[in-house]
């Protein structure tokens, strides 16, 4: 048996590989902020597949939600053999409608997070000779898509460089980048979805199915779906600057809720 640390795992794409991982043998440790909705979720992933859920409080816009992650995974008691880097958030608004504040606090969560719980982790992997790390980032990665497309441009970047250099070493690293996928994600945010096409979602268990194949393939970058596939194959023909025009009127704008 293994265990794999998800954060974000009460919501969306983290809660879809929390129920994945449990229903194929594995204990797991489930981060995010809301105690109750964690220990309901443990509860239920425990009856339910026999593994054994722990809880782990932690608010990764926080200096000492990020150490509390960092001492869970560094400790070689009880080692992780799979970190899923999820939690994550958009914000609504184009550059300057958005506070600084709430722009820092994206960067710390979505990219000093994932450096230090990364960090954190792969040394003891690299010890034991294998291990996984998914850090979630998004198709924003690869469009000009303001400070989010930024931050999750950083993950795929950094996720791609540190596989380079772990090469060998029995530790898979890999950025997942999913399309529209239906979670709690834009409603927390504020962002109405009316204009987004129904072709364009899709579904978080699908998408977690998705991205533990491409791991088990050895992949550094998921991106789920043919549909998406094509897409990003397309955009790489369109001149950026017109890209960015396209973008900014179907993505960040998404319509007042
Ligand atoms: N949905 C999409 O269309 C989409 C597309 C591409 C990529 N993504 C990425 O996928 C990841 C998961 O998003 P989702 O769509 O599943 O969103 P979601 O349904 O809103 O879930 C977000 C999860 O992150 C946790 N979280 C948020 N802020 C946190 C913080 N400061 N510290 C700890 N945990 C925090 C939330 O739990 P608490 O509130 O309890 O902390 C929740 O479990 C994100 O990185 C997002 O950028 C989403």
């Amino acid at each position: 048996m293994t265990t794999a640390l998800i954060t974000g795992a009460t919501a969306g794409i983290g809660a879809a590989f929390a129920r994945r991982l449990a229903a194929d043998g594995h204990n797991l440790v489930l981060v995010a902020r809301d105690t109750k909705r964690l220990r309901e979720q443990a509860t239920e992933l425990h009856d339910r597949h026999g593994i054994e859920a722990e809880v782990l409080t932690a608010d990764l816009a926080t200096e000492g939600g990020i150490e509390t992650v960092e001492k869970r995974l560094s400790d070689p008691r009880h080692p992780v053999d799979l970190l899923v880097n999820n939690a994550g958030f958009g914000n609504k608004g184009r550059y300057l409608e958005v506070s600084m504040a709430d722009e820092l606090t994206m960067l710390k969560v979505h990219c000093e997070a994932v450096l230090r719980l990364t960090s954190a982790a792969v040394p003891g992997m690299r010890e034991r000779g294998r291990g996984g790390v998914v850090n979630v980032a998004s198709v924003a990665a690869f469009l000009p898509r303001g400070t989010y497309g930024a931050s999750k441009a950083w993950v795929v970047q950094f996720t791609q460089g540190a596989a380079k250099d772990l090469t060998g070493s029995g530790v898979r690293l890999m950025a997942l980048c999913p399309g529209f996928v239906r979670t709690e994600f834009h409603q927390r945010a504020g962002m109405g979805t009316d204009n987004i096409p129904s072709w364009m979602w899709l579904d978080a268990d699908k998408v977690v199915a998705a991205a533990l194949a491409d791991l088990a393939r050895g992949k550094q970058v998921s991106i789920p779906d043919a549909r998406y596939k094509t897409l990003l194959g397309a955009a790489k023909l369109v001149p950026r600057g017109l890209l960015g025009g396209i973008t900014s009127k179907t993505g960040r704008k998404y319509g007042p809720q």
